[in-house]
């Protein structure tokens, strides 16, 4: 062990060095170098370093570099017009249930097995087009299964290339996805409703047409060997000639109470004692949110708590006092504050207006039923 830790510490220290200084090349240069010294005394660690060098982007790896060198840009402004994730990573793992999951995971096995849908004389899915509301994890699908697949992303923001560039647009977007089309790599096109507007849009002019129609035929011609994902919480501004083209729609719902459930499970995981009960009870408060306005509570009440000094689980009952629910609910949720200890009976009353006599009839009941 000693041998191991010898001029480690001093090696931490030149690497926070170089690593403040934001020289990318300096740093993996000097892990290298570190990884070869190591080798004998820890062949563990030199092994993980160099695992981690292979997947970043450097001359070694010429399919990542030229992803990163050649990024198309806007001609007049040297805008960049994609924004590039060469190794693409998550604050936590998703939660995808029922058809989602299923096509997800579908999305990645068609992948992994190409040879044998080509031995069987078919193609991997070449287009997916995600819909559904804000916050339900559309983007985040895009980029996980980059990442399940080991490819690059690359993700061009319409809304944001409209806004500045929209007489150029048609141009633009032409250079995008020829780029794109020659790259092992999943492409997402966010925001896409911004151009595929209806045709018979009153506001719409020359310029939208023309890329609703260059759009049309890159989707017919996109390659098997790319991924193209578009991703939309408008779909009902999507022209049906669009909608068709794509080979896989899929629609992410607002999560359900289980989704829910094993969402704030995830979040609460290792920060709390009782993450379980918590999960269940939040996910009746939570019902009918998205993922994203979810963890923006969870995230406000771990907020709320460290400016106080107080444990998270003291500070999750002030969610309870915010939100608005169906009956049913109200009375559910007394009744499991109660069950699982969270709350006095008067407490659960205060807390969600419910009558204490029928959280007391109504707990006595369900511990009589269990
Ligand atoms: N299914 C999910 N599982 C876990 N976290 C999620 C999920 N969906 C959303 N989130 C959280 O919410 C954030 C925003 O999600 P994301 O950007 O994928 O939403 P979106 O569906 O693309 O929304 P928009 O339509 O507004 O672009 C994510 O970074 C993640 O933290
Ligand atoms: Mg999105």
């Amino acid at each position: 062990m000693a041998d191991k830790s010898q001029g480690l510490s001093q090696d931490f220290v030149h690497l926070a060095r170089v690593a403040l200084s934001e020289r990318g090349q300096d740093i993996q240069a000097f892990l290298h170098r570190v990884a070869r010294k190591r080798r004998d005394v820890d062949p563990q660690l030199a092994q993980d370093i160099i695992a981690l060098l292979r997947e970043a982007p450097t001359r070694s790896s010429p399919l990542r570099r030229s992803v990163e060198a050649a990024i198309p840009v806007d001609t007049d402004s040297r805008f960049q017009l994609l924004r590039v994730e060469a190794n693409p990573e998550m604050p936590h793992e998703p939660v995808y249930f029922g058809e989602v999951r299923q096509t997800l995971d579908r999305l990645v096995e068609e992948r992994r097995r190409v040879t044998d849908l080509f031995e069987a004389g078919l193609q991997p899915t070449r287009t997916v087009l995600f819909t559904g509301p804000p916050g339900v994890g559309k983007t985040l699908a895009a980029r996980w299964i980059a990442r399940e697949l080991g490819k690059p992303l690359l993700i061009l923001d319409l809304s944001a290339v409209m806004s500045s560039y929209l007489g150029r647009t048609g141009a633009n977007l032409r250079h995008v996805l020829d780029y794109a089309k020659a790259l092992d790599c999943v492409l997402l096109l966010d925001e896409l409703d911004t151009i595929a507007k209806r045709r018979d849009d009153a506001g719409e002019i020359g310029e939208l047409k023309r890329l609703v129609t260059v759009l049309l035929q890159q989707l017919d011609d996109w390659p098997s060997t790319g991924l193209l994902i578009a991703a939309t919480n408008h779909s009902e501004l999507l022209d049906p000639a669009i909608w068709r083209r794509f080979e896989q729609p899929l629609d992410f719902p607002l999560p359900t109470k289980e989704g829910i459930n094993v969402f704030i499970q995830s979040l609460l995981e290792g920060k709390i004692q009782k993450s379980i009960e918590w999960s269940k009870v939040l996910s009746i408060i939570f019902y009918g949110k998205s993922y994203s306005e979810i963890e923006r509570e969870i995230n406000l009440a771990r907020r709320s708590a460290a400016l106080k000094g107080i444990n998270l689980e003291a500070q999750l009952p002030e969610i309870l006092r915010m939100s608005t629910r169906s009956k049913d609910d109200q009375i559910q949720l007394a009744i499991d504050l109660v069950t699982f200890g969270f709350a006095s009976q008067r407490k659960a009353h205060e807390l969600t207006g419910v009558a204490r006599d029928t959280i007391r009839s109504r707990s006595n009941h369900d511990i009589q039923v269990i």
